[in-house]
């Protein structure tokens, strides 16, 4: 048989949901009727927040512009001393690490827990120093965290827990919605998440007393409730407006259905490929929901006779829709980090001694194993069962065959 004669395992195309739709349209044909478009009392905004909370019973919520502006306004709500330190994980998007940075903060990398790709609880309280004043949790692909461990390390050494939750929309811990473990909850509109307004994020606590000043860390620290400008801090506009606040209310209206759906997904493929040689599925812990934001497996690649991305290659070639690895590098060896980048050219707490790390020194050893072996395989809600089934079934005929 040639080539072009092979038909793939996966032998249909890639499934793909309908996003948008009649209840975005509603609320967006209500929204053009309105006289404003801002988002203090605006009756998206509020439809946004009764909507959010249904999930997420958070006090103090402030409905931003990304996840990144939410994780922003988390830390700085903390009000970090120059070269304060919050230990992060070394595998995430930027948005979790640029707030630290641009309020004067250290971020601190901590490596991995091999099974769940997130925060080490061990290696967690070995990256802490009298300079730390937060964790950041950050729940990878939509697998929670240990957030027994880390809330535990937090209470003892007075740290904050800040969640970044902008990957594992509908993930639960121990049958609580995750985000509202911690001291604060961040989230994720943009465009690839479960649910999207194209952009935007949405930050939430319970602690009244950072709570009650959240939104002035997001919006120029303007108090709309006495009204004036005579900002005390300096904070940044990051604002939601009424578009966008119409979009996300919409869309949380089907956050339930797309998260169950993927969690049926998911765990449906991670059955079909226990004891599969060779692979190892991601591993959820007992209690917990993971929401399948992608569905990141690792290869125990002593088995193969294939490199990781030849593996990858044989699973494209079987019609699986994925990816070798994730991101190209762990973050602390990025270019910005790796030549302490954050402003101009320059660290100006490194500068003036507020603090010594040399992010060229960095090195997390499980963290570079999982982004060596691992393969993100494309994961979403219109996925029927019988196609992942296939996807299985492509996965371990592929293992069978490249095996040594
Ligand atoms: C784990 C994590 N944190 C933060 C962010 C930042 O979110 P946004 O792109 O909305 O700024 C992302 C986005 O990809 C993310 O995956």
């Amino acid at each position: 048989m040639s080539d072009s004669d092979h038909r793939p395992i996966v032998d249909e195309p890639l499934p793909l949901p309908q996003r948008w739709g009649e209840a975005e349209l509603t609320r967006l044909t209500t929204m053009v009727g309105q006289s404003s478009l801002f988002y203090w009392k605006g009756p998206q905004t509020t439809a946004l927040l009764e909507e959010f909370r249904r999930h997420y019973p958070l006090k103090h919520c402030f409905p931003c512009s990304s996840g990144s502006a939410s994780l922003h306004i988390a830390v700085a709500a903390l009000r970090l001393r120059p070269g304060d330190e919050v230990v992060v994980p070394p595998i995430t998007d930027m948005g979790s690490l640029i707030g630290i940075l641009y309020q004067q903060g250290v971020p601190v990398f901590a490596d991995l827990d091999p099974r769940t790709y997130n925060l080490a609880p061990a290696a967690v309280r070995a990256a802490i120093t009298p300079r730390t004043r937060a964790i950041m949790a950050v729940h990878l692909a939509g697998n929670p965290c240990d957030l027994a461990a880390l809330s535990l390390i937090a209470r003892e050494h007075h740290l904050a827990l800040i969640e970044d939750c902008a990957q594992s929309w509908g993930a639960r811990w121990q049958d609580q919605p995750v985000g509202t473990i911690g001291d604060f909850g961040c989230y994720s509109f943009n465009d690839f998440k479960h649910v999207s307004c194209g952009d935007g994020g949405m930050v939430g606590t319970n602690d009244d007393q950072r709570g009650n000043g959240l939104s002035r860390w997001g919006d120029k620290f303007y108090n709309r409730i006495v009204g004036g400008r005579d900002p005390e801090e300096l904070a940044p506009n990051y604002r939601m407006s009424e578009p966008q606040a119409a979009v996300a209310a919409a869309q949380l209206t089907k956050l339930a259905d797309i998260v169950a759906r993927r969690r049926d997904a998911g765990d449906l493929l991670t059955s079909s490929l226990t004891g599969t040689l060779g692979v190892v599925p991601p591993f959820v812990a007992q209690g917990n929901t993971h929401s399948y934001w992608f569905y990141m497996l690792r290869l125990e690649l002593a088995h193969f006779k294939a490199t990781r991305d030849e593996v990858a290659a044989a699973f494209q070639a079987e019609g699986i829709a994925c990816g070798a690895g994730y991101i190209p590098r762990p973050v602390y060896r990025y270019p910005v980090f790796r030549n302490h980048n954050f402003f101009g050219g320059a660290w100006p707490i490194r500068d003036a001694g507020y603090t010594s790390m040399d992010y060229r020194t960095v090195t997390c050893p499980v963290a570079e194993a999982i982004l060596a072996d691992c393969i993100v395989l494309r994961l979403n809600e219109a996925m029927h069962d019988d196609y992942i089934q296939k996807v299985a079934r492509a996965v371990r005929t592929v293992a069978g065959r490249l095996l040594r």
